[in-house]
């Protein structure tokens, strides 16, 4: 039996808004990130909460609604299907969905496996990473995410190494930020791996990976990349960053349902991972003995490929443009604000979507909750807090394809006001 005649038993769906998917599915074209009428088209594939204004895209990705719809069916399906589907099916599935991943990421089926997310793909890297001796040093930056930072914090114990901390510049630019990584190289000549984050949670900032790659390889130095936040939020290809190792998820800024992830581990590097405890003989080379997830949630997995056709609908590209001028709209309004400080520099190669902001001298963690606060309460604008930058904290914002230049025009001025 198939999926389709399981189908066919299914109970209606749901209703959501139907959107008609529109008649260009399918038909990418180049979209001026101006073309208001078209991402009016766009938003209206999101069914957002009107009680405030998200900007606060970072955490995740809301689906589309014929992503949802996808989803919902799919949740039915399984739920009436449960282990015969799991055990008789999914596996077809699962090989489909993989082939589509490692095509689009440009890597082989055997070297990708599907997470819970970037956290779970991450924390088995870091953690399985066994190239390290006792002595050896490994490097991670303050704009890295908290959990991998306490990961590689743990390798001390783990790995009995050295972990050293380095503070990205700031004001940031693409050659500060390489020398950095450079200088850190320099000082730890016994460094064997380094943590980077293509894109950090906390100011948005991206890291110029390829550059840096290139540097550390060439002193036998590997690097394990977070991708959480760079995969769908831009483009850019990922074979040319020439990494050997990444975590990714796929619920952030590729607008699949919560709770899937990706790791990826190149075909000649996979035994430089220990597979999970106990679950298969260090000789075995298959990438999926480096993660155990346990029972996954399958509809969410299944609805990947309706979640891979609705982007590449818009286009890649298109979303990049229409995110970073999303973000132009209203850092371009504050950047001349003496009391405001954008911690993401306005160079096009170092940010996209996100962008973080400080108002002078409001640096603590308790300044930021408060601000963002005020945000909600006044302004009706909710976005979020960060600490965790060697300069002090911020406001993170991080629009997506449902905000509208109206919103953005909304937080300039609610930060211009409130700096009056
Ligand atoms: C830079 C970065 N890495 C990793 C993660 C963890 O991702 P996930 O929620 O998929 O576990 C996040 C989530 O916010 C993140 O921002």
């Amino acid at each position: 039996m198939d999926r389709r005649k399981f189908l066919k038993s299914s109970v209606a769906l749901a209703s959501l808004p139907v959107t008609n998917f529109p008649a260009w599915a399918f038909a990418q074209q180049a979209r001026s990130p101006d073309d208001e009428n078209f991402w009016a088209i766009i938003r209206n594939q999101y069914e957002v909460t009107d009680n405030v204004t998200n900007l606060e895209a970072g955490y995740w990705g809301i689906m589309s609604i014929p992503v949802t719809q996808d989803y919902i069916k799919n949740t039915h399906f399984v739920n009436q299907n449960s282990s015969y589907y799991a055990r008789r099916l999914y596996s077809k599935d699962y090989d489909n969905i993989i082939t589509r991943i490692a095509g689009k990421l440009g890597v082989g089926t055997d070297e990708i496996v599907l997470t819970r997310g970037a956290t779970e793909s991450l924390q088995s890297l870091i953690n399985g990473y066994n190239k390290l001796d006792e002595g050896d040093t490994v490097i991670y930056a303050d704009l890295d995410y908290g959990s991998m930072q306490s990961e590689m914090r743990f390798l001390r114990t783990h790995r009995k190494v050295n972990v050293v901390n380095i503070a990205i510049p700031e004001p940031a630019s693409y050659e500060n930020v390489i020398d950095t990584y450079t200088k850190a190289l320099d000082d730890n000549p016994k460094c064997k791996m380094m943590l980077l984050t293509h894109v950090s949670n906390r100011t948005g900032l991206i890291t110029p990976v390829k550059e840096i790659t290139a540097i550390a390889k060439s002193r036998g130095v590997d690097i394990i990349l977070d991708a959480a936040h760079s995969w769908g939020q831009f483009e850019f290809d990922f074979q040319e960053l020439s990494v050997d190792f990444a975590g990714f998820n796929l619920h952030k800024w590729m607008g699949v349902p919560l709770g899937v992830g990706a790791m990826y581990i190149r075909k000649n590097r996979v035994l430089d991972i220990d597979p999970l405890r106990g679950e298969a003989s260090p000789d075995n080379d298959d990438v999926r003995t480096r993660i155990h997830t346990g029972t996954i949630n399958f509809a969410a997995v299944m609805t990947i490929p309706a979640a891979f056709n609705f982007r590449e609908s818009i286009g890649q590209k298109n979303i990049e443009n229409r995110l970073r001028s999303l973000r132009d709209q209203w850092v371009n309004q504050v950047v001349d604000n003496k009391s405001v400080e954008i911690l993401t520099p306005q160079d096009e190669r170092m940010y996209a979507g996100i962008t973080s902001f400080r108002l002078k001298n409001k640096t603590t963690y308790k300044n930021n909750r408060d601000l963002m606060d005020i945000l909600i309460e006044k302004y009706s604008i909710f976005t979020v807090a960060i600490r965790g930058i060697s300069k002090g904290g911020g406001i993170r914002v991080s629009p997506s394809l449902y905000n509208s230049r109206a919103d953005m025009d909304k937080l300039a001025a609610a930060i211009n006001d409130m700096t009056d």
